[in-house]
C-alpha cells in the first residue's frame, strides 16, 4: 500500500510470518525508463534477492497506461532481481486515474490485454507476471472480461479487490464475485477487500473459496493477523496476541535509517492509530505520544513506555 507498506513495514510484518507473498507499493510509469534508484527505494530487498530478510519474495507492482513503458520498466525491475511484476489497473485515486493509471484502465479491455501482453512478453517466462484488479470502474460485471482478458494476456494470477473504483473503500467488500469469476479462468485468484480479523476470514473464503488471500489495512490494524489466519486453520498453534514493544521501536528506528527521524515519527504515528484499535494498550499509549512533533521528544516517550 503506496505511502504505507514501505520496506520498513514489509520487513517487520514479514518477520512475524504467515504471510508467502508481498508487493511493493506501486512505482507509477510515464513514458520514461525510471532510473535504476527509484525501482531501489521502491524495492530495497532487490539487495538481498527481492526477499524480505525473513526470506519473503516481495513483486514489484507497476501502475500505469502506456504498454511500451510498461513492458520496458518491467523488463529493466527484472534485471534488477525483482522476483515478480504486479500490474495495478484498481488504484482509485484521482491523480492517477486522471493520469492513465490504475482503475480508470477498467473501463478498457483490450487495453489492459495489451499491457498484461506486453509485459508478459519482455519479462523473462520464469518470472510471475500478474495483475490487480476491482471488480470494476462503475459496473462490477465488468471483472469477467477483464480477468479473460488478463488470462488470455497470459498472467501468472490475478488478485480481485472485490468493489468497484465508484465503491472507493466503502463496505461491505462483495467476495460473491469471487466464483463467478472463477468460473471463467484457470488462473488462481486472489480475493482481496474487507479481511480484518479470523471470522472476516472465514467468511470470506466460505463464499470466495480460493486457495490465496491479499490483506491490506488489515495488516496494519493487526500485524498478527496472518499467523492468525493461519492458526485458525491449524488449531495447534499458539495464538499471538499483544504486539511486543521492541517490535514497535525497531519500526521507528528503521525508519529513520530508512529515510529521516520526521518521516518516521509520522509513519510510526500512522501505524500506532491502526494498532490502537484493537490493542487496548496502544491506545493509552497513542493518546499521550500522538501530540508530539520533535522525533527526539517522541524517541524518548516511545523508549521509556516501552522499555519500562
Ligand atoms: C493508503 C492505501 C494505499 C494503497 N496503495 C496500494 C498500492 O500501492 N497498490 C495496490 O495494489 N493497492 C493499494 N491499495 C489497496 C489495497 O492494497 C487493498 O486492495 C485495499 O485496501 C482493499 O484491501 P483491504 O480491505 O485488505 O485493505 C492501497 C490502499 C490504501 C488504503
Amino acid at each position: 500500500m503506496e505511502g504505507v507498506t514501505d520496506w520498513v513495514m514489509r520487513d517487520l510484518l514479514t518477520s512475524l510470518g504467515g504471510i508467502d507473498f508481498c508487493v511493493t507499493e506501486f512505482l507509477r510509469v510515464t513514458d520514461q525508463l525510471l532510473p535504476d534508484s527509484v525501482f531501489e527505494k521502491n524495492c530495497p530487498e532487490l539487495k538481498t534477492g527481492s526477499r524480505t530478510r525473513a526470506g519473503t519474495p516481495v513483486f514489484i507492482q507497476l501502475l500505469g497506461g502506456q504498454v511500451a513503458p510498461l513492458a520496458e520498466n518491467a523488463a529493466r525491475a527484472v534485471e534488477l532481481g525483482a522476483l515478480g511484476i504486479d500490474l495495478n489497473f484498481g488504484c482509485p485515486a484521482k491523480t492517477v486515474n486522471r493520469h492513465d493509471g490504475g482503475a480508470s484502465l477498467l473501463k478498457s479491455t483490450d487495453r489492459i490485454f495489451n499491457i498484461v501482453s506486453a509485459v508478459r512478453t519482455k519479462v523473462p517466462p520464469h518470472i510471475p507476471v500478474t495483475a490487480k484488479i476491482r471488480l470494476g470502474f462503475d459496473h462490477p460485471e465488468a471483472c469477467l472480461e477483464n480477468a479473460k482478458a488478463i488470462t488470455a494476456a497470459g498472467a501468472s494470477w490475478l488478485t480481485v479487490h472485490c468493489r468497484t473504483k465508484t465503491d472507493g473503500y466503502k463496505p461491505p467488500a462483495f467476495w460473491e464475485w469471487i466464483p463467478k469469476i472463477r468460473a471463467v479462468t484457470p488462473i488462481e485468484i486472489v480475493t482481496n477487500g474487507e479481511i480484518w480479523n479470523t471470522a472476516d476470514f472465514q467468511k470470506c473464503h466460505s463464499i470466495a473459496q480460493t486457495n490465496n488471500y491479499m490483506i491490506g489495512r488489515g495488516a496494519i490494524r493487526d500485524p498478527f493477523i496472518f499467523t492468525k489466519i493461519k492458526n485458525a486453520l491449524n488449531p495447534n498453534l499458539e495464538p499471538n496476541e499483544k504486539i511486543p514493544g521492541h517490535l514497535i521501536l525497531n519500526f521507528y528506528q528503521a525508519s529513520c535509517l530508512h529515510v529521516n527521524d520526521h518521516f518516521a515519527v509520522t509513519r510510526t504515528k500512522g501505524w500506532l492509530k491502526q494498532l490502537s484499535f484493537v490493542q487496548p494498550h496502544i491506545k493509552d499509549m497513542f493518546d499521550e505520544i500522538k501530540i508530539l512533533e520533535k522525533p527526539t521528544d517522541f524517541r524518548r516517550h516511545l523508549e521509556s513506555y516501552f522499555t519500562n
